[in-house]
């Protein structure tokens, strides 16, 4: 039997992304790890292409991996910011798109702060049969599929499978704590988690997780202890309190002290449990310090390194998509 070949065009949500999809990504993006630790870590795939960013929403981790990415892959890259734009003169979305389609653009990276844009353009150049593929880096509270995938990766890389696969988080206990509510990252991350046969439990408190959150085949703790209880990996999210339009917490100092992440509560989890975290993060909210720089338990700086070599592959398995003609 031939294995499957990668078709997508665009990556806009890991709803429906099959595990095969999945092991595609992680095998892709090992082989860009390996290419990434060479004396030289550039390669010429993408050579003569264009690769979009359309940041409409503030970003550095993000916006600096994607550049990167498409720079170690050799390709040129656009940099737009709604600041500096046309559309302070009253350019619509989609035209500022269109602009950068005449300009020979092949990938078009997108983060907005209304969820369904990425969707919209992606749309847009399907009708118009460019050909482009479409990045979802961020949609309002949807999704933030390369954000999941490297955290995917980071998971999946703890037991040293070569390649890193979805096998190894078969039945491991993962706890999601913080705002999960305004959270993209926690929803790409559940729909990636639960494809890999994870035991996937959300925890914060009842304004910011609430039960219909099951529905996702999760379980939801309004209480911290019975979602670190033998955990195997725990990840805090920020709170996002630029999306939040009314009173959801009495105060971060109440947050911590219930759902902060300290040394003393995470011996809870496994022997050995690892944290992660999407960034930014607020010290002495989410985790304290202590937590965070220590590398024994974090993973935070794997995190920011696989990110590169992630995007890498999504911006190559995409880019490879449009020339097969799918
Ligand atoms: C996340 C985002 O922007 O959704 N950060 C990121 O991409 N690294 C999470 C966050 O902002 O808290």
């Amino acid at each position: 039997m031939t294995s499957p070949q990668w078709q997508r065009r665009h990556l806009l949500s890991l709803q429906d992304l099959a595990p095969w999809e999945y092991e595609i990504i992680l095998q892709t993006t090992a082989s860009f790890v390996e290419v990434l630790s060479r004396p030289t870590p550039k390669v010429p795939t993408l050579q003569g292409r264009v690769v979009a960013l359309l940041f409409f929403e503030s970003s550095t981790r993000t916006r600096n991996s994607f550049e990167l990415a498409a720079k170690r892959l050799s390709a040129d890259t656009l940099n737009f910011s709604p600041g500096t734009s046309a559309l302070n003169k009253g350019e619509t979305i989609l035209d500022t798109a269109k602009t950068l389609l005449a300009m020979n653009t092949n990938l078009m990276v997108i983060r907005h702060q209304y969820s369904g844009v990425p969707h919209q353009i992606a749309q847009e150049c399907d009708r118009l049969g460019t050909g482009v593929g479409v990045i979802n880096a961020g949609d309002g509270q949807h999704e933030h599929p390369t954000q999941a995938l490297l955290d995917l990766f980071t998971l999946c890389s703890q037991n040293h499978a070569k390649p890193p696969s979805l096998a190894s988080l078969r039945g491991c206990k993962i706890a999601i704590v913080g705002d999960i509510r305004h959270s993209r990252v926690a929803r790409s991350n559940i729909y990636s988690l639960r494809a890999a046969g994870a035991e996937v439990h959300l925890a914060g408190p009842p304004t910011l997780v609430t039960k219909e959150w099951q529905a996702l085949g999760v379980q939801v703790h309004w209480d911290l202890a019975p979602a670190l209880q033998s955990a195997h990996f725990v990840m805090a999210l920020r709170l996002q309190t630029e999306r939040m339009e009314q009173h959801f917490l009495p105060s971060l100092r109440e947050y911590h002290r219930e759902y902060g992440l300290t040394r003393e509560r995470l011996s809870l989890c496994q022997p050995g449990v690892k944290i992660l975290h999407p960034g930014p993060a607020n010290r002495g909210v989410e985790l304290t310090s202590d937590v965070m720089d220590d590398p024994e338990l974090s993973l935070v700086s794997q995190q920011v390194s696989n990110g590169v070599a992630v995007r890498m592959a999504v911006l190559y398995l995409l880019s490879r998509a449009k020339l097969t003609g799918s």
